[in-house]
């Protein structure tokens, strides 16, 4: 039998606390404010809201899945293990798939991080189907672009950061992640922007608008 739950896992996802963020968000932004999500990971955050917004990652093939998602792409239901192993040696052959698989088929969601193995009558893969598919109409009207988000430029956003954490997991697809150069960029974005970012600490001149009670 299969049996799936409704989300797609994505490591270190916000799609459970994605409300109480978004209350927090909407709080924040202006009427029609333009939002911008650098760190877009499993897109369960500004996806919920309206209006322009921007969404960024480093990693390319997440990027085009969901561009694909947006043409009408429909990802498969079943992916095996061999499948799985294919797929990660010619990342490139198809690179909306290769974004589907490497998160929505692995261990955790984290990239490539091991097949999810049906073992308990799970399908991951149907999961992570219904997941996107579920999802498509709120990614409608989203600009993807895969970028570094130390090359963005914006000006009078409301912008949220869900960075990798500081001292945790690195992505295995970004390298290593350094936390000051994060903070110096977000005090650059601050000039011009309003910036929110979910972390467990912060430097001394950010202000925490949220405790983490959920
Ligand atoms: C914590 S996850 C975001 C999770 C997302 N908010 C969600 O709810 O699913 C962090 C994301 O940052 C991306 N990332 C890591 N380094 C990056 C960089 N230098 N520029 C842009 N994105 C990066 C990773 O690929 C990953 O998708």
């Amino acid at each position: 039998m299969c049996f799936s739950s409704e989300l797609m896992q994505y490591f270190g996802g916000k799609q459970r606390i994605a409300n109480e963020i978004i209350k927090t968000l909407t709080e924040y932004a202006d009427k029609d404010q333009t939002l911008v999500e650098p760190f877009v990971g499993g897109c369960n955050v500004i996806s919920k809201m309206r209006g322009e917004r921007y969404c960024y990652d480093i990693n390319e093939y997440l990027i085009e899945m969901y561009k694909a998602i947006q043409n009408g792409w429909i990802p498969p239901k079943c992916i095996t293990k061999e499948q799985y192993d294919h797929i990660k040696e010619n990342k490139d052959y198809d690179k909306a798939l290769t974004g589907f698989v490497g998160i929505g088929c692995s261990y955790s969601g984290k990239w490539f991080g091991g097949y999810a193995k049906n073992n308990t009558g799970r399908n991951y893969c149907l999961n992570a189907h219904n997941s996107i598919m579920k999802q498509k109409d709120d990614i409608m009207g989203i600009n993807f672009l895969a970028c570094d988000y130390r090359d963005l430029v914006h000006n009078s956003c409301l912008i949220y950061c869900d960075p990798p954490y500081k001292g945790t997991t690195q992505y295995s697809i970004s390298g290593k992640f350094d936390t000051s150069e994060f903070w110096d960029t977000i005090r650059k974005w601050s000039k011009n922007n309003t910036v929110i970012v979910s972390e467990y600490t912060a430097p001394d001149d950010f202000r925490c608008i949220k405790k983490n009670t959920y």
